[in-house]
């Protein structure tokens, strides 16, 4: 007789408990990794990055294609320069570690000593395309 069978407290209000539980951390896992993918999507630091390799690279190719006036140079060491101030606002969660500020402004140093006293031949230019290689290098080697 089913009336004698000891009752077992039924399990639906657990598992109903369970089943809403995995909705709310599914749905909150689900925000943190839009926005996670949303925070990586921000195009600034990427785009400082390959404007500044832009405007290295066109130093580089005019050292070797002997283009080595300061007319040729002065304007792209002037936009390096300037893309230089940038460092810090493209990659705030990196400006606690002072690393990346002491390489920032190490590039930055370069920068200016390059524009007050600007390369006067070829030799002049490739060295310095060699320090401001150094300058970008001091801080990809601990941050990239
Ligand atoms: C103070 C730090 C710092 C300095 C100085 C620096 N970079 Fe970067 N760079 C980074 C970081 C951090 C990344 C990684 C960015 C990422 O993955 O989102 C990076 C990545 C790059 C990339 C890859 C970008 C991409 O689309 O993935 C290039 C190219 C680049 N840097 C060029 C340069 C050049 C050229 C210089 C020097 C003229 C330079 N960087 C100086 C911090 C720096």
């Amino acid at each position: 007789m089913a009336s004698q069978e000891p009752r077992r407290p039924s399990n639906a209000g657990r598992y109903l408990f369970l089943f809403l539980l995995g909705l709310v951390v599914g749905a909150i896992a689900a925000v943190m990794g839009l926005r996670a993918l949303q925070a990586r999507a921000d195009p600034f630091p990427d785009a400082l990055m390959n404007v500044m390799a832009h405007q290295g690279g066109a130093l580089r190719n005019a050292a070797k294609a002997n283009r080595c006036s300061t007319s040729d140079s002065l304007p792209r060491l002037h936009s390096l320069r300037a893309l230089a101030n940038d460092l810090e606002p493209a990659f705030p969660g990196l400006t606690d570690d002072t690393r990346f500020g002491t390489a920032a402004s190490g590039l930055r140093a370069v920068l200016d000593e390059a524009l007050a006293t600007p390369p006067q031949d070829c030799a002049q230019l490739a060295t310095l395309n060699e320090r401001i290689g150094e300058g970008c290098k001091a801080c990809h080697r601990d941050f990239r």
